[in-house]
């Protein structure tokens, strides 16, 4: 019960296969209360519902791209709450040039503002809406979830990559200020690709899956163990963590080269 007593929101909890919705599962199971939310149009399908039901929480609908909805979100998380919150997940990214398959060196630009916004600014905009309504108890922790994309280049991972080293810049920046303020800790965790709706839009997802699984010493890290991690970056366990990119992937992010992909280029003359 390491999150006994504290209070959160979670964004992003799509369906049973999302990061946050396995994040909210083990917030619960840890003990803590919190508002799920979600944009509206992403609630039609209801699914989220069932994730209410089971943790016992509200749902707040908000577009993370709207100050009004974002300020509405946290007004109303405060009264259900009954105070201050403790932790945020912000758990989002959407592309329409990765939905719509355009290639990187032909974007549409209007929707790569528009990526830019949904997956990157949003973390900006959730952070100081929550710091100018002062909602964050002191020593809070905050958790936005990236991709080494942000690093190396993978080439259909397409703008996803560029807003994802903007949200990474944003937890650093961001990180300094609420730190300095109320001691509240920002910090990205890097996760493995996964299984999800947001991931497997991505082109060749597949085969992407299974490099990574081959590269990586401990395999593809799974939802449910990026979950536990964002749940210890909750925890007072890790109080003095903040403003870093955490890598959750199995070693992938520093193994050079496996023996299993060696084996795919190694000839016997
Ligand atoms: N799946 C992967 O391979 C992988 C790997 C590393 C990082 N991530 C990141 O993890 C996070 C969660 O993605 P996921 O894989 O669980 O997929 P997902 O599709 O289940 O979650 C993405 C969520 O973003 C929400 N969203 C989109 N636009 C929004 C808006 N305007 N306002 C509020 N919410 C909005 C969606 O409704 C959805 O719930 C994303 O930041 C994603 O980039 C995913």
């Amino acid at each position: 019960m390491i999150l006994k007593g504290k209070k959160g929101i979670i964004f992003g909890a799509l369906d049973s296969k999302s990061i946050a919705w396995k994040v909210a599962e083990e917030a619960k199971n840890q003990g803590a209360k919190f508002v799920l939310t979600n944009a509206p149009i992403a609630m039609r399908m209801g699914e989220i519902n069932d994730l209410a039901e089971k943790c016992n929480s509200e749902i707040i609908p908000a577009d993370a791209t709207s100050m009004e909805d974002l300020e509405n979100l946290f007004n109303k998380s405060h009264e259900i709450l009954g105070g201050k919150i403790d932790f945020i997940l912000h758990s989002i990214g959407m592309s329409i040039n990765v939905r719509k398959g355009k290639h990187y060196t032909d974007l549409n630009h209007d929707f790569m503002v528009k990526g830019m916004d949904v997956s990157a600014m949003s973390f900006h905009r959730v952070m100081q809406t929550a710091m100018k309504l002062d909602v964050m108890n002191e020593w809070g922790s905050i958790v936005a979830l990236s991709y080494i994309a942000a690093q190396r280049t993978f080439p259909d991972y397409n703008d996803m990559a560029d807003n994802k080293a903007y949200l990474e810049s944003i937890a650093r920046s961001f990180g300094y200020h609420f730190g300095k303020q109320k001691k509240v800790r920002v910090n990205t965790i890097s996760q493995s690709p996964t299984l999800t709706t947001a991931g497997s839009g991505v082109k060749g997802f597949d085969g992407f899956y299974k490099y990574a699984d081959m590269m990586s010493p401990l395999g593809n890290a799974p939802s449910e163990d990026c979950a536990n991690y964002v749940i210890s970056l909750f925890s007072d366990l890790t109080r003095m963590v903040t403003m870093q990119n955490l890598f959750h992937d199995g070693g992938f992010s520093y193994t050079g080269v496996s023996q299993e992909i060696m084996d795919n280029f190694i000839t016997n003359d």
